[in-house]
This record gives C-alpha cells, sequence and structure tokens, in this order.
C-alpha cells in the first residue's frame, strides 16, 4: 500500500536532538523523483517552491544537484517546517532558503510571494504526496498559486498516487484510497482528470505523465498557450 504519514515525528520514529525528521518514503523514491524533474531543471536558474516539504529531505537532495537553482521549501506543520530548517542548516548549502509557511488552502500561499521577501516568478512547483493527505480546496489552492506564480517557461511537478479515468490503476492505491477516506472524508486519491479541469481553471495544462514506482505518477503541468 502506498505511503501515510500524516505528520512525520508522530509514527514512531526517531526525532534528531534539532528536529530533523526522517520520512522512508524519500529514501525509496527521491531518486526516481528526480529522474522526471532533472529533465527539466537541470542547466536551468531561477526560483523553485516545493509545497508541502514534508521532513525537508527532497529540497536538500535537489538543491544539491541543482547549483543555479533557488529552492524555497514550505510547509504548514510547525514541526515539519522545524525539520526543514534543521536539514537546511546541516546541508549548508547556499541556495537553499528558509521555509515559508505556505497553507495551500489559501489560494495567495503566504505573504512573501508578493511583499518581495520571497522568491520571484517561479521556475518550477514540486509537490509530493500533499494533495490524497489533504482536503480538495488544497489542490485548488496548488493549483491557483502555481498558476499565479510559475512564469511563463515554469512547471507544475506533482508526484504521488492517482487515478485516470475515474479509476485505480492499482489494488494497492483502492486500498490506500479508502484507508486515506476512512480517516477523513474530505482526503482521497485525486483523479488525473479532475485535475486537469483545475489546471485549465488557472491556466496551465498537462503535458506528461511519468510512472514511477509502486503505482505513482509524476504529473508535469505548463502554461497553456492560451493563456
Ligand atoms: C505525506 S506528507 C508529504 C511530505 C513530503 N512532500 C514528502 O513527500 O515526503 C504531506 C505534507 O503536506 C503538508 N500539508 C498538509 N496540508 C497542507 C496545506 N494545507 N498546506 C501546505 N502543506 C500541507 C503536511 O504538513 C505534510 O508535510
Amino acid at each position: 500500500m502506498a505511503d501515510y504519514v500524516v505528520e512525520f515525528g508522530k509514527d514512531g520514529r526517531p526525532v534528531e536532538p534539532d528536529g530533523r525528521l526522517d520520512a522512508p518514503a524519500f529514501h525509496r523514491n527521491h531518486q526516481a523523483i528526480w529522474s522526471v524533474l532533472q529533465t527539466f531543471l537541470e542547466s536551468k536558474s531561477g526560483d523553485v517552491v516545493e509545497a508541502g516539504s514534508g521532513t525537508g529531505q527532497h529540497v536538500v537532495e535537489f538543491a544539491g544537484r541543482t547549483p543555479d537553482i533557488t529552492w524555497w521549501p514550505s510547509d504548514l506543520n510547525a514541526q515539519h517546517l522545524k525539520s526543514i530548517d534543521a536539514w537546511r542548516a546541516r546541508a549548508g548549502l547556499p541556495n537553499i532558503r528558509p521555509p515559508l509557511r505556505i497553507d495551500l488552502a489559501d489560494p495567495a500561499w503566504c505573504a512573501q510571494m508578493h511583499d518581495g521577501s520571497g522568491p520571484g516568478k517561479l521556475l518550477a512547483v514540486f509537490c509530493a504526496n500533499v494533495i490524497h493527505i489533504a482536503p480538495w480546496r488544497v489542490a485548488e489552492g496548488l493549483f491557483e498559486g502555481a498558476g499565479r506564480y510559475l512564469r511563463a517557461d515554469g512547471r507544475l511537478f506533482l508526484y504521488g498516487p492517482f487515478k485516470r479515468g475515474g479509476k485505480h490503476t492499482a489494488v494497492s492505491n483502492a486500498v490506500f484510497d479508502t484507508s486515506l477516506r476512512e480517516r477523513d472524508a474530505e482526503w482521497g486519491v485525486r483523479d488525473v482528470e479532475a485535475l486537469e479541469q483545475l489546471a485549465g481553471k488557472a491556466g496551465l495544462v498537462l503535458i506528461e505523465i511519468a510512472e514511477m514506482p509502486a503505482n505513482n505518477l509524476v504529473l508535469v503541468f505548463a502554461r497553456s498557450k492560451s493563456a
């Protein structure tokens, strides 16, 4: 079954004295995710926001491979923000900014996105394993913000389990979906076509679906030509 951690640090795994949390799924999945991000990010420069960074391990891993990109991790959860900052401090990389407190349910994301203290127009938004463990309005806010803040050639990368044509792509995803909905009726594995509709409203279009291990996908969205 797909991974299911709502709050790292409360999953029985050790918390480092500086607040660093560890997500087992990160170790299994980051290389496959990077293989998709890499084709777009390598040899580019600009600002990238990670939405719902969780422990902060993805940002540290990817920032180490992209010295010309400035990474802006973010989350809503206080313990996760602390973990992200602790991973950032430990990595000592100059291209990772302190985490932003972004609640994706708010389409404006956070004040720093428009008061000049945050990133400029974004090269990319990366969001992994968030929109199925959150109400639908979080997906709406993610797309609205991406539509507002991505630059003309920018991309939104969305990683996780998804339904296609209203159907699960694997039994394990169906079981996972049931467990999510039992935990919270507003959660659940999202449909690619429903996300394409949200994208359309935000001036974005789905340009690539990359298959990932364990029945996950990376969906890649770009600005639609008409937007
Ligand atoms: C399953 S974790 C995934 C973390 C990380 N992206 C990863 O793949 O390891 C889901 C993350 O989404 C965050 N999250 C949940 N609701 C959110 C919201 N409304 N806005 C921003 N982040 C949210 C949680 O705090 C958590 O860090």
